[in-house]
This record gives structure tokens, sequence and C-alpha cells, in this order.
């Protein structure tokens, strides 16, 4: 964690509680937010469940993320929802390339590359997702990937005004219960920094670089404490409040005692 950057610690509910179920948790941690002055909390529910549970969060910090965004505005894209329909469903949020959708729906690079530059065009803001696999990492690849990745999208965050999160999501580390140690997490946060620093400086200390892959209550506070690591993309542990509040108050106990009281 570092003074200039609120934690975000944002929930990935993926293909679960589409419905009430969802809506009654939305409303249990909209809740649970007003005790966690100093951190930036997001859900990202299903589609089906996103206008519900913004609605349930309305007039609170909590704020909605979707899981996804179709790159094209409008159109015959039958089954895609574009970023302007989320604006209006409740959304602030977008998860951008998260590695199941590369996996299982072929986004590449280029894909998610556009679908950051939607969602920035719809004022939505992207949690954009980047993740080497074991056998990348094992190759001794994983930065080259990482880098990559980053490099597809960040002329595009550079020349937004918009402050956007990347989630650094080791593909072997997603609901696998390894989780990437607090030193190889800020390895590869440091280096993610590193390029965006290399466009400006503005880009690098404003860009918030969350970690995902097996986040839980008790690993949660090591991880926060390496100086790169702004917070957690949850997926599995977002799932039950005790869980997520635990890893949210874990961040609100590291927040440093200069940071700024005012919430975003
Ligand atoms: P888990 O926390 O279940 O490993 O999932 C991480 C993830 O994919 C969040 O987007």
């Amino acid at each position: 964690m570092n003074e200039t950057r609120r934690p975000l610690i944002a929930g990935n509910w993926k293909m679960n509680r589409g419905g009430a179920s969802g809506v009654a948790l939305a409303g249990e941690l909209a809740k649970l937010v007003s005790s966690l002055p100093h951190v930036d909390m997001v859900i990202a529910p299903p589609y089906t469940a996103l206008a519900a549970c913004a609605h349930e969060c309305d007039g609170t910090r909590l704020e909605i993320a979707a899981q996804n965004v179709h790159a094209q505005q409008s159109g015959a894209f039958t089954g895609e929802i574009s970023g302007a329909m989320l604006v209006e469903a409740g959304c602030r949020w977008v998860i951008v390339g998260h590695s199941e959708r590369r996996q299982y729906s072929g986004e590449t690079d280029e894909i998610v590359a556009e679908k950051v530059e939607a969602s920035l065009r719809a004022r939505l803001v992207p949690i954009a997702c980047v993740g080497e696999t074991i056998a990348e990492r094992e190759g001794d690849r994983t930065l080259e990937v990482i880098e990559r990745q980053v490099r597809a999208f960040i002329d595009i965050i550079d020349a937004s005004d918009v402050p956007v999160a990347i989630a650094y999501e080791p593909v072997w580390a997603i609901g696998t219960g390894r989780t990437a140690g607090p030193s190889e997490a800020q390895e590869v946060h440091a280096a993610i920094r590193g390029w965006l620093g290399r466009k400006t400086t503005a880009l690098a200390s404003r860009t918030r670089i969350l970690y995902g892959g097996s986040v839980k209550a008790d690993n949660a506070r090591a991880l926060f404490a390496s100086a790169d690591v702004d917070g957690a993309l949850v997926g599995g542990a977002s799932l039950d409040a005790a869980s997520f509040g635990a890893i949210a108050r874990a961040a609100e106990a590291l927040v440093p005692r200069a940071h700024s009281n005012e919430p975003a």
C-alpha cells in the first residue's frame, strides 16, 4: 500500500449469485462499507443482478462493476451488452480481459484493448486484467507476457483522464488456493508500475494495481503490505460477506496514517 492511492477491494462474483441471493449479499456489504472509510469497495455481480444490486447500494459507498462489456456501442450483436447499458444499469466499473474470458471466450490482447477503450468512452472505469499461465511462469516468461498484455492498452489508459485499475491475476493462482507470495506479487506489480512510469509518472502514480488469485482473509494483509499492491480482485472469498469484509478490513488497517480521510 502507498499513501497516494486509496486501497481498492473488488469482488468478482463470476457466474454466481445472479438473483435475490446476490441482492442480499450486496445489502450486507453496503452496510459493512460504512465502517471502512479509507477503502473503496466494488462488487461485480452477474449481468442479471446488476441493476438490482445497484439499487440496493444506492446512497452507499459500495460501487458496482460488470464482469464484461462489448467493444461496440450498439447494433446487431445478439447476447452482448454495451458500456452505455452498464452505466444505465448502475455500474461505474467494469472488469475487462479476465483470464477466464481470455481462456474460454477467445479474448485476445487486441480485443481486451478495444474493450478498455469502449469502457472509457462510456465513462466506466476498467479493471483491466493481466496474468501468466503456469507454463509461462515455469518457462521464465512471466514479465514478458505481462508486459505484452499491459502494452496492448497502455496508450489508451495514458490518453484518458479517468484513473483505471489493473489487476494482476496469475492464472495458476485463480481458484486453486495457491497464491503468489507477497514478493512474487510485488515483483510483477513493480514491473507494471515501471512500464506505466515510462509513459508518464502521473500514469504510474494514479493507476491502482490489484492482486488477484486465491486472496483470502488470512493472506490479504501480507499481500497488501507490499508497496505496489493497491488492493485485490477477489473471486471465491467475495461470495461471503464475512470473508470479503475481512479482506477489506485488512486493507483498512494498513492505510498509512498520512492518507487522506476523504472517500474518493
Ligand atoms: P479466486 O479469488 O477465487 O482465486 O478468483 C480470483 C479471480 O479470478 C478474481 O477475478
